[in-house]
């Protein structure tokens, strides 16, 4: 009797030993993504227009700060980097007409583009240009006062490439203003998740894929978290400084970043 007990208790132990492994197999395939369902499908233009048009984000903070920076600038060329549909665009200029901004659209997506395109007919100073950040300014004549990017950064990914072909987009006292959710929000999440410290050693050392559901597409999709000192280095490396950085809290658990860069005269020099 005490044998069998014995022989079913190791056996229970081994069960359970195994059962231990999988889940952490599991887990470690979650947190590299790879058992998620991701979207492939392209977002279509409709609904990412009816999501900014309901975003909090975009219309109580992004267009605010965006309008405050071109008045303080005195700006008269600025320049959307991943407009998408250029909700955020196309609002100010409907709402602040007095600025006076001529806006260039920058989208790589020609369903985006086109889509943009027809909302804009009519609108003053904005045209939509075919623009891929990885090919950078070579078929642009234009330099920019502010060059925007509203968590477009997020899908194109924020390296020395793109940062540098940003910043070849700004003219001789431009600047360059991103806009970001805070990530390590999104790497916290991913850590409790899939039940271990992956995400925030794969941060920590700079780059993390982060996998979330859309809060527009309701897809899962996937981005890439960047640690905001090390987007700052890249564009110190690029001849820029940060001239400012800001978190503005959204709710109790969020923050967006906001980022500006100027050039660096004297690293220049
Ligand atoms: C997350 S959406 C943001 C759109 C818009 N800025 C907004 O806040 O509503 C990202 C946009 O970046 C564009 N994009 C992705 N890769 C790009 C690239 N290499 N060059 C230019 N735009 C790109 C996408 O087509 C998409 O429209």
């Amino acid at each position: 009797m005490l044998d069998v007990r014995l022989k079913l208790f190791n056996e229970l132990n081994y069960v359970h030993i195994m059962l231990s492994k999988i889940e952490c197999v599991i887990s470690n395939l979650r947190c590299e993504g790879m058992l998620d369902n991701l979207s492939d499908d392209k977002r279509s233009p409709e609904d990412w227009e009816i999501g900014c048009s309901k975003d909090y984000v975009r219309n109580k903070i992004v267009i605010p700060d965006i309008v405050d920076r071109v008045n303080a600038n005195h700006s008269t060329r600025c320049a959307d980097v991943g407009a998408g549909t250029g909700y955020i665009t196309r609002e100010i200029i409907k709402k602040y007409p007095e600025l006076g901004v001529q806006w260039s659209l920058l989208e790589i997506d020609q369903e985006m583009r086109e889509y943009c395109a027809a909302k804009a007919a009519g609108l003053k100073g904005c045209s939509v240009i075919s623009y891929d950040v990885f090919e950078g300014s070579k078929c642009l004549s234009k330099k920019f006062d502010i060059v925007f990017c509203c968590f477009s950064c997020l899908e194109f990914g924020i390296s020395l490439e793109t940062v540098g072909n940003m910043t070849d987009l700004a003219c001789e006292n431009g600047k360059v203003v991103l806009y970001l959710p805070d990530v390590l929000e999104d790497v916290e999440k991913m850590c409790v998740e899939t039940s271990t410290t992956k995400p925030i050693s794969s941060y920590r050392r700079g780059v993390v894929d982060v996998s979330k559901v859309d809060k527009f597409t309701k897809k899962r999709e996937k981005f890439l978290a960047v640690r905001v000192e090390i987007i700052i280095s890249y564009f110190i490396t690029s001849g820029f400084f940060c001239s400012d950085l800001k978190f503005i809290r959204r709710d109790e658990e969020r923050s967006v970043v906001v980022l500006e860069f100027c050039r660096d005269h004297a690293a220049n020099r």
